[in-house]
């Protein structure tokens, strides 16, 4: 499928993005592990959050969906998982691979996973090389770097100390997750600070974790216990909006009840750094900090991106090119070569279609280096999403901006992540701006 996205004026009112993705996931483990039962509330019902639930459920927890969003999970507590009895497609999800695979670690016995071409190409050494160490046993493709990988779990699992070369929140994740079934403590220690949603939940679910720097201290023994989860709004999809507002002349967009972990706002950091017009009104907190975000637009002007701002913005960099794309003078990003084992090779494909679009965007091993032209700066071309479904809406806003009809090709994947990405973009900048066609 492909849309056929028409340039707005301006974009107008309040979007609605769904739960966040990384808390949805660590909601629906951490449920499936405690004892009783917990509630999640706000879950994110996207293909990605979908494979962990459904995960879940072969390993043996009860899931039962009581409304949009709104899963009772059964947990069946650190002693009770039960062996798949099939492989367990993780589809596009990262996360849910990664994540799985420390679980899988600690069980007694042997379950494979596999996913979708894209997942099936990205790293997973950077998890099978410390658990291998914990004791668990993992083979499959290209040595144990690819899936499909079967793991054979042990237990108890070997204590380590982990120092990790690239600040990973789901390598950081797969480690402290094992621990749970190790003999002693497990520490991970990070170059950065990396996205901290699993220490969080696994500290409100009971576990006894510690955080001193970098560095993060599972110590096994203790229960997790069911509990009520509020997902908040997912920060990474509030992006594609905020930075379209930012961008469109006259705009004012707002975004209610967005997560606003000091490790995810990254764009905030970087679209105040481009003089953009935002606003944060913070209301409350439950595990996870919550607030409104608007933006109203403005002249924005280049900046430097790089450093340990990079993981607590990587998922919204793509997004963020077009940003610089429209602003005056040169955005250079440094230190972000991890964008190149995401969905896709996210510096490569973004820097193409960016090109197609008429953005002066040039690749760099870790980087992009991109001169802006304020106004409009993007030209109508026929694109394609290269079936990452952050590239695709990234393409869409670009086309919003455009001079002239942009197409946007291979759109499907966008339900990995945003299902309801169409209405949302419809509301704030009118019904006509894309248009669905085969
Ligand atoms: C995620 C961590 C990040 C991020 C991904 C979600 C998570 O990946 O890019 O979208 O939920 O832990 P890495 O751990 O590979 O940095």
């Amino acid at each position: 499928m492909r849309f056929r996205v028409r340039p707005v004026r301006a974009l107008h009112g309040e979007a609605e993005v769904p739960g966040d993705k990384s808390v949805s996931h660590r909601a629906a483990l951490l449920g499936a592990l405690a004892e009783g039962v917990s509630e999640v509330q706000g879950y994110l019902e996207a293909e990605d959050c979908l494979r962990t639930l459904t995960a879940v459920q072969a390993l043996g927890a009860e899931v039962t969906r009581k409304g949009p969003g709104h899963y009772r999970i059964q947990g069946v507590g650190l002693e009770g998982l039960a062996e798949p009895d099939a492989v367990v497609d993780c589809g596009n999800s990262g996360t849910t691979a990664r994540l799985l695979l420390g679980v899988l670690a600690g069980q007694p016995f042997a379950s494979v996973l596999t996913g979708d071409a894209s997942l099936r190409r990205r790293p997973m050494d950077r998890v099978v090389e410390p658990l291998g160490r914990m004791g668990a046993r993992v083979v499959g493709r290209n040595a144990g770097r690819r899936l499909p990988l079967a793991i054979a779990g042990a237990r108890p699992l070997a204590p380590i100390r982990h120092v990790a070369p690239v600040a990973s929140a789901q390598v950081k994740s797969a480690i402290l997750l094992a621990g749970l079934w190790a003999s002693g403590p497990v520490q991970v220690v990070e170059p950065a600070q990396s996205r901290d949603h699993t220490e969080r939940m696994l500290t409100a679910f009971g576990a006894d974790l510690a955080v001193d720097g970098r560095t993060v201290t599972l110590r096994p023994g203790r229960p997790l216990t069911g509990r009520l989860v509020r997902v908040p709004g997912d920060i990474s999809s509030s992006a594609f909006f905020l930075v379209a507002a930012a961008l469109a002349a006259d705009s004012d967009v707002t975004v209610e009840g967005v997560g606003v972990n000091p490790t995810r706002t990254g764009l905030l950091d970087v679209l105040a750094a481009m003089g953009a017009d935002v606003a944060v009104a913070p209301t409350g907190e439950d595990g996870e900090p919550m607030a409104d975000l608007s933006v109203k637009a403005a002249r924005l002007h280049g900046t430097a991106i790089g450093g340990p701002l990079v993981p607590r913005v990587i998922d919204e960099l793509p997004v963020l090119a077009l940003a610089a794309a429209g602003a005056d003078g040169v955005t250079e990003l440094s230190d972000a070569a991890e964008l190149r084992v995401k969905e896709s090779d996210r510096i490569h494909a973004l820097a193409s279609e960016l090109t197609k679009l008429g953005a002066a965007i040039e690749e760099r091993p870790d980087g992009w280096r991109i001169v802006g032209r304020p106004g409009r700066p993007f030209r109508g071309a026929t694109v394609s999403s290269w079936g990452d479904h952050r590239l695709a809406m990234a393409l869409v806003i670009a086309g919003l901006l455009a001079e002239g009809e942009t197409v946007v090709e291979d759109i499907e994947c966008i339900a990995t992540s945003f299902p309801d990405f169409v209405p949302a973009c419809r509301r704030l900048a009118g019904d006509a701006c894309i248009e669905v066609s085969p």
